[in-house]
């Protein structure tokens, strides 16, 4: 498939970059550049181009506005030690991409041009990589149906869309600890449904939690499974890991795939790397009351979460509708400090990895 490249005429001077680049924030600070693409039935894909960033005209009857046929993904690039860019795993987030394209009846795109549309934003878009700690140019590939029609059916006709915004730590913080909030009242996602999926669907739903999350002075919302409403699920934006013991003892658990979490790209990368760095991990599931138990009589030393957005956030507090307890003394751990360090290492290159999950542009 061809792919255009038409770069924007109207630069913005170094100087005006620097400036919208400092304090980004999360998702506001977008690129001068973004891709575009076509897939229809009979034809498959075709109009790949990058282009100078911009607004889109578009039909009402817009089929992705009215029945959520939307997938979508989040990677970050990163200024390596060496002064280049790296992808951090675009494969894996190429065949998330597919599997949830393929959940809601999308077409796919195959992993060579999702990674050719990464590579060239951030090669016409290189000198938005910040070189700051902590600050990253966070890429976000979505696909939706574009097809003008209100049938109820899967569209005939996709769009595919990449853009870039830079992006500092998720809770604009370093590792400072988040409290969080146990939704007894909301369900993030059933069994048999799209819980496992990156579709926008599982974020606006979630968002009432959210807001009762923030009513009781909580961060983020911790989800428990549909049925039983005990096990914990992940954080919705980012998974969960616990930390049992301390010193040589120590080990890691993490709640399994059950088909209602989303299987984090950092989630799998945490399972890969800990074990080669002494920190062994299960994938186990954890009961909410047995969270709490397990906090009072000292086995669960730490918890934290972890994201492409959150990278390592520390949990320090939980509260629920009834209860309320702190993870040993509510701060930053020596394990989760030491887990945010080896994931920015190997974020940014100066830890080798023999995996290739760094993708130089
Ligand atoms: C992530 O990129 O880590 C996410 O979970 C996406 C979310 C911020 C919408």
């Amino acid at each position: 498939t061809a792919f255009r490249i038409s770069r924007t005429s109207t630069p913005l001077s170094p100087a005006e970059r620097e400036k919208r680049m400092t304090a980004p924030g999360f998702g506001r600070v977008l690129t001068e550049h973004m891709v575009s693409g076509r897939w229809a039935k009979g034809q498959g894909w075709h109009d790949l181009r990058l282009s100078p960033y911009g607004p889109l005209e578009m039909d009402p009857a817009t089929a992705a506005l009215h029945y959520g046929q939307i997938v979508f993904e989040g990677l970050k690039a990163h200024r390596l030690h060496d002064g280049s860019v790296g992808v951090f795993r675009p494969h894996a987030h190429a065949r998330r991409f597919q599997r949830s394209a393929r959940r809601l009846v999308m077409p796919e795109m195959d992993t060579g041009m999702f990674v050719r549309s990464l590579e060239e934003l951030v090669r016409a878009d290189r000198a938005w990589v910040p070189d700051q700690t902590g600050h990253s140019l966070y890429l976000r590939p979505v696909l939706y149906a574009e097809e003008a029609v209100l049938a109820l059916r899967p569209a005939y006709e996709y769009r595919f869309l990449l853009m870039a915004f830079v992006t500092e730590g998720f809770f604009n913080d370093d590792l400072n600890p988040v409290t969080v909030w146990v939704s007894t009242r909301f369900a993030r996602a059933a069994r048999g449904g799209t819980g496992d999926v990156k579709i926008p669907g599982n974020y606006a739903g979630a968002f009432a939690a959210q807001v009762e999350a923030a009513e009781h002075g909580c961060h983020q919302v911790v989800w428990l499974d549909s049925i039983e409403r005990r096990w914990v699920e992940e954080m919705g934006g980012m998974n969960l890991f616990f930390v049992h013991g301390r010193g040589a003892g120590t080990r890691l658990t993490t709640p399994p795939l059950t088909g209602t979490l989303l299987p984090g790209v950092t989630r799998d990368a945490l399972l890969t790397l800990l074990p080669e760095h002494g920190l062994p991990v299960e994938e186990v599931p954890l009961a909410i009351d047995d969270w709490q138990e397990l906090c009072a009589s000292g086995e669960i030393t730490e918890v934290f979460a972890c994201g492409t957005a959150a990278g390592v956030t520390p949990v320090g507090t939980v509260r629920s509708a009834e209860t309320r307890w702190d993870v040993a003394d509510g701060n930053a751990g020596p394990v989760t400090r030491r887990v945010a360090e080896l994931l920015a290492a190997v974020r940014h290159g100066s830890l080798p990895e023999r995996h290739g999950w760094m993708h130089r542009v």
